[in-house]
């Protein structure tokens, strides 16, 4: 079976701006990947070992998984020296580097490093969210706001790693969606899922319902039409929701169905970030031939306009999205973005 590395090196060719840096950077993550993936394996033994506190036995600072698998990526990055700036759900600022190597990087990247913090502490499956653009800036100088504030269409590679029963990374550099399983026993990402597409035919729906009563009337009236009674449209649907991005978009893309985070009369834009968030999930959705809007507009299509801005997102199964999308027009222009 063909691993990471071997697959990234082989189509390094096919990649517009082929480079061996690029495909430094792509090895990087999956460097930090399993890193993450080997504490959040161990995250449930913290107690029994006397991990706890603020030093573990070694006499090493205890750091949250948040923590750390932040710290791992920007190490990562900052090794590899290929990207001069990052964007982090767990800093405020923006991360650039002192050296001149990263500041000759020709990309930046924006990046959830652990996705799903409420299922951390209860064994349920969490992500890493991510994707890369090439900078704006000259190269030399540090990365810019402006290198990262660049539209969905901008990226050169989106993906996610999810710590679930087994650990995988799925990634796209806009041309299909390539999946990998890590073999623990080996420290190998091995390519299991090729060429991934996402089934049209799905009948999964995701949103957390007990926000119901601050839905827009858009979603209510579509989640009424995902509970009707047709079997040929294989309705009444059924719902599943982990509460970690990753772990649900993970499940429906594989399966076919829809994720909803929407934007409510007190949160208009929702929870989910567009920059490490639903832009890598809605290249994701496109690339396997689903889809991703905000209601109205395609997700990849909006100018950010602050790093950690917030959006709404319906995404997957291109017709479920669509019907999604049909729904919030009827009856929820209100929400329509000027
Ligand atoms: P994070 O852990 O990075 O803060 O993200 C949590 C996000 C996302 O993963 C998940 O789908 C969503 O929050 C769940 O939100 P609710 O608890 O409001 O359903
Ligand atoms: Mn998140
Ligand atoms: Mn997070």
């Amino acid at each position: 079976m063909k691993t990471l590395v071997e697959f990234i090196n082989d189509k390094q060719a096919d990649f517009t701006y082929a480079s061996g840096e690029f495909s430094r950077l792509l090895n990087d993550i999956g460097i930090a990947a399993k890193y993450v993936h080997r504490e959040v394996n161990k995250a449930g033994l913290a107690d029994i070992m006397g991990y706890e506190g603020t030093q573990n036995v070694q006499g090493e600072d205890q750091k949250k998984l948040d923590v750390f698998a932040n710290d791992q990526f920007i190490k990562a990055l900052k090794h590899g020296g290929q990207c001069c700036a990052i964007v982090s759900e767990e800093n405020d600022d923006l991360i650039t580097y002192d050296n001149q190597t990263s500041n000759n990087g020709k990309y930046v990247v924006a990046i959830d490093p652990l996705d799903g913090s409420s299922n951390i502490e209860v064994n349920v499956s969490i992500g890493t969210v991510f994707s890369v653009y090439r900078r704006k800036s000259e190269q030399g100088g540090k990365g810019t706001l402006e290198d990262v504030l660049q539209p969905g269409t901008e990226i050169v590679a989106a993906g996610y790693v999810i710590y679930g029963s087994s650990t995988m990374l799925v990634y796209t550099t806009g041309n299909g969606v390539n999946g990998f399983t890590l073999d623990p026993s080996v420290g190998l990402f091995l390519l299991s899922h090729p060429e991934i597409k996402i089934p049209d035919g799905g009948n999964i729906y995701s949103i957390n319902e007990a926000n119901y009563i601050y839905f827009p009337d858009g979603v209510k009236e579509y989640i009424r039409y995902c509970q009707e009674d047709d079997p040929k449209t294989l309705r009444p649907y059924t719902t599943r929701y982990i509460g970690s991005l990753v772990a649900d978009f993970h499940r429906n893309l594989l399966r076919g169905g829809i994720y909803m985070y929407p934007g409510t009369k007190k949160n208009p834009n929702g929870k989910l970030r567009l920059l490490y968030e639903c832009n890598p999930v809605a290249m994701i959705a496109e690339q396997a031939g689903g889809k991703a809007t905000d209601g109205f507009r395609r997700i990849m299509e909006i100018k950010p306009e602050e790093m950690h801005q917030r959006v709404p997102i319906f995404v997957g199964s291109k017709h479920m999205v669509e019907k999604a999308e049909y729904f919030m027009n009827y009856y929820s222009k209100d929400f329509k973005p000027k």
